[in-house]
């Protein structure tokens, strides 16, 4: 058997983490055929918890799962870990913003970037997931010097599935028949869903609606959906939240033609360097690139501006906090 990938799970007892590490263990992370050793970071008082949860893996008799290892120490969770999964954050409560976590949450990412910097493997690759998770991306990466910016990327993934299934609802179509997606900026409630470059049967997305829908229903269900989940669950959203992070790595691992996932701009579409921002990006080669080329018309030119220029307040924000 192929020598087992180290996969860490910050937030392990947490809902997400319970959607998460059940599907990581049967494969659908990295592949059928890519044993995992796990290790769940949790904080002192949850670690009890995470035993638990590890005990139920040891119940499922997963054939991928080479080894559990549970720890309060992000030093001991990242040695040599190739793939991060950080998702152990604070959630946001009804009427609250996800920007309202980055003074509560904001913390937990610097030293979480340093012990990747100091520990990972070489090939290491970090999912942020914890709100908000833009900024908190960018916290980690700015701790992590010494591993290429690229390997830092924020979950956006949620937005594109919500994006594509309320779509396909609309037009009464399969989720399959929707292609090229792509979801700009923050993931916030100034995020923009575009429509201008979806393709539905091969004709542009935008010019089967009208555009009253796409501009009043289709944008602000899309980015207010997060809130919606917590007023109808009354707790965030976490098994689809899972399954957009077994997307997001999948599909960063093995390759995809189009989805989206915010990554360190270089620039690109006018998104200022460095922000972590949401791109339509490709896969290849184990590495997300901006699909470039796109025209971008005054609409969706403008919702853009609106979702960077909330990424760039974040960024200045933990800056005077002292977190970057
Ligand atoms: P939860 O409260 O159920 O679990 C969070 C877990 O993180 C807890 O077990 C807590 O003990 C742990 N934790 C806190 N600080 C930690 C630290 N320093 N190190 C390790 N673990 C720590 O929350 P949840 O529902 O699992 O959500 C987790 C985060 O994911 C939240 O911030 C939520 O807003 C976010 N989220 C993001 C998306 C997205 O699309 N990007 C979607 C859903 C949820
Ligand atoms: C979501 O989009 O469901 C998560 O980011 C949770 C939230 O606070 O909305």
């Amino acid at each position: 058997m192929a020598t087992p990938v180290k996969v860490t799970v910050t937030g392990a007892a947490g809902q997400i983490g319970y959607a998460l590490l059940f599907r990581i263990a049967s494969g659908q992370l990295l592949g059928p055929d890519v044993p995992v050793k796990l290790s769940l970071l949790e904080i002192p008082q949850a670690v009890k918890a995470a035993e638990g949860t590890a005990m139920e893996l040891d119940d499922c008799a997963f054939p991928l799962l080479s080894g559990i290892e549970i720890t309060d120490d992000p030093n001991v969770a990242f040695n040599g870990t190739s793939v991060g999964l950080l998702v152990g954050a604070m959630p946001r409560k009804a009427g609250m913003e996800r920007g309202d976590l980055l003074g509560a949450n904001g913390g937990i990412f610097g030293p979480q970037g340093k012990a990747i910097n100091d520990h990972a493997a070489d090939d290491i690759r970090v999912l942020v997931v914890g709100n908000p998770a833009n900024t908190n991306a960018l916290i980690a990466q700015q701790h992590a010097p010494d591993v290429p910016a690229d390997r830092f990327t924020a979950m956006t993934r949620l937005d594109h599935n919500r994006a594509i299934s309320q779509l396909a609802a609309k037009l009464q179509v399969p989720v399959t028949e929707i292609k090229h997606m792509t979801i700009w900026g923050n993931h916030s409630a100034t995020q923009y869903p575009d429509l201008f470059h979806t393709e539905v049967g091969g004709k542009v997305a935008a010019e089967q609606v009208d555009q009253e829908w796409l501009r009043d229903t289709f944008i602000p269900t899309v980015a207010k959906r997060g809130a919606a989940i917590i007023e109808a669950r009354g707790a965030s959203s976490a098994a689809s939240a899972a399954n957009a992070a077994i997307d997001h790595v999948y599909d960063w691992v093995n390759g995809t033609e189009w989805t989206s996932a915010a990554i360190v701009s270089d620039g690109s579409y006018g998104v200022p360097e460095g922000l972590v921002s949401s791109f339509p990006v490709r896969a290849a080669g184990g590495r997300f690139e901006i699909i470039q080329g796109l025209e971008i018309d005054a609409f969706s030119r403008e919702r853009i501006d609106a979702s960077v220029r909330e990424l760039a307040e974040e960024r200045d924000a933990v800056k005077s906090l002292g977190l970057i």
